[in-house]
Order: C-alpha cells, then structure tokens, then sequence
C-alpha cells in the first residue's frame, strides 16, 4: 500500500463500496464529509484521481451543493432556524447570544478549537416549537430564549468536558 493510499484509507474504503463509480460522486462526498465533517481540499483531488475523473467535477459538485463544506465543522453543529416563525419570535436574538459566547460572528462561524460551529438554516420542521434551534440533526430544541440557549450550550460544553476526561482517565 502507498503511503498515500494508506492516508486516505477511509477514503478509499468508501470509494470502493461503491464500486468506484463516477455515478456515485455525490453519495460519496456525503460519506466522506460525515467521516471528516467537512471535504479536505487534497481529499477532493484524491477522489478525482480515484474515479477517474477530471478534479473541476469533483470541485463543482462539492461547491454546487450547500450540504458540502470545504472548511472544517465544528463538533457541534448548532442551527438556529431562522425561518419566517422562528424569526418572527425572535431566533436573531438567539444566533447573537451564539455568536456572543462562542466568540463568532457572520464571518468566522467555527470556534478555532473546532468545537462548534453556528448556522442559520431555513427551517428545520418544527416551526410549532419556534424558535427552534438542533445541534448535530438529533436535538432539538424548542421556544428558545438567549437564557435558554446559554444553558444549552453550557450542557454541551460539560459533555466536552466529560468526554475529555473520560478520554484522559483511560490514558492513565
Ligand atoms: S421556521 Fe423554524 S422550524 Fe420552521
């Protein structure tokens, strides 16, 4: 195995579950995406390599769609819906209470320690519960205030904590 293929042997493994075919771009870049959170520049090269195909494809399907990222995400992928109900009950005041303790703002919306990163979506189907806001496409969380939210995120930064002193506690 080249050093190179043994790099993107992730990469590779999901390549050939689809039988390296060009069809399959987009199912594969959405693979390789959930495996990095986001779509390495070099990575992009290697699949055009590996399909067979020219990297302006590759490039152009990434790019296309907005699913794809070709920056790093953060652990935390919080999406504050910014839809018509959500916005009419306030979600603005709920992305600045983000940015504001996660020190972001509309252009840098991951934190430098890649652990989360702010979106604002369109609507995330529980316009019921708005404003609505879901970490990672499994939480939702509903009538949210700026109280409510720092609350969440102070949550989700105790689990980093445990989870790091979990990891530390099984290197000792
Ligand atoms: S508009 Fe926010 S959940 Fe639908």
């Amino acid at each position: 195995m080249s050093p190179e293929s043994r790099k993107f042997s992730k990469v590779d493994a999901i390549i050939r579950n689809h039988d390296s075919k060009p069809s399959h771009l987009v199912a594969i870049l959405q693979e390789i995406q959930a495996e990095y959170r986001y779509l390495p520049e070099e990575v992009l090269t290697y699949v055009a390599t590996a399909l067979g195909i020219p990297a302006a494809t590759v490039y152009g399907v990434s790019t296309f769609y907005t699913q794809f990222s070709m920056n790093p995400k953060g652990k935390y992928i919080i999406k504050v819906c910014n839809g018509t109900a959500c916005h009419v009950k306030g979600s603005e005041k709920i992305k600045y209470l983000v940015q504001k303790e996660l020190g972001l703002n509309d252009k840098k919306n991951t934190t430098d320690d890649l652990q989360f990163t702010l979106e604002t979506v369109s609507c995330i189907g529980a316009c019921g519960l708005a404003p609505a806001v879901m970490v990672n496409d499994n939480e939702v969380h509903g009538q949210m205030t700026p109280e409510a939210m720092e609350i969440v995120l102070k949550d989700i930064k105790s689990r980093k904590d445990t989870t790091e002193a979990a990891a530390a506690g099984k290197e000792n």
